[in-house]
């Protein structure tokens, strides 16, 4: 099928923007998929940072980068994504955000919507001209609908001479589908 979820759409995006020897971010690291997948988009003159606050994120991650042989170009970094400016230089290409929780893990230590929008915020300082926060945002069930109502307001407030936003929502489907979001950076 052409449409087939918003973690695909987030992945075909992010494809098309990162090349090799880019600098990107994995905001939400969890079990690793995203940090992997910017892994190989980066190539070994590549570099991916990425965040989270449990270390069980960052030892889950650090296997599979191990297991891929592509630990020695990501950086995992113990610390909210809030905190990305002390860590990440200027001119970035990418940023991901997967909102919500690990699935499997601890539903208590999901994203917030005051940090996720610091973070959002902070990252489109970071990015180059043509670069992109990309997210995929889980909410409904134990998530609620706070972060999600936060973080679609924030877009809406982003000056359209310098960021354009892309909402890509399935609205016929039920249980709260994630819905993924596009910003790209217009200015240097
Ligand atoms: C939906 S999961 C991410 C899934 C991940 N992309 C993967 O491939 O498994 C959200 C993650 O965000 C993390 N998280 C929550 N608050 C955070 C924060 N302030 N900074 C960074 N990560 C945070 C959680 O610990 C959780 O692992």
């Amino acid at each position: 099928m052409l449409l087939t979820n918003s973690l695909n759409i987030s992945h075909e995006l992010v494809s098309k923007v990162v090349q090799h020897g880019d600098i990107v971010v994995d905001a939400t690291m969890g079990n690793g998929n995203d940090t992997l997948f910017l892994a190989k988009l980066v190539g070994d003159e590549g570099r991916v940072y990425a965040f989270d606050v449990q270390q069980l994120a960052l030892d889950n991650t650090r296997k599979r980068m191990v297991d891929a042989g592509l630990l020695d170009r990501t950086e995992l970094i113990l610390d909210g994504h809030q905190n990305i400016g002390k860590y990440v230089p200027k001119g970035i290409k990418a940023v991901m955000f997967n909102l919500g929780y690990l699935p499997k893990g601890d539903h208590n230590i999901g994203t917030k919507a005051a940090t996720t929008i610091a973070a959002i915020e902070k990252s489109m300082e970071l990015l180059c001209k043509a670069g992109i926060v990309m997210l995929v945002i889980y909410y409904g069930g134990d998530s609620g609908f706070d972060e999600k109502d936060a973080v679609m307001e924030y877009f809406k407030s982003l000056d359209c001479k310098k960021y354009t936003v892309l909402v890509h929502n399935f609205i016929n489907q039920v249980n709260c589908p994630p819905i993924a979001v596009c910003i790209e950076k217009m200015i240097d």
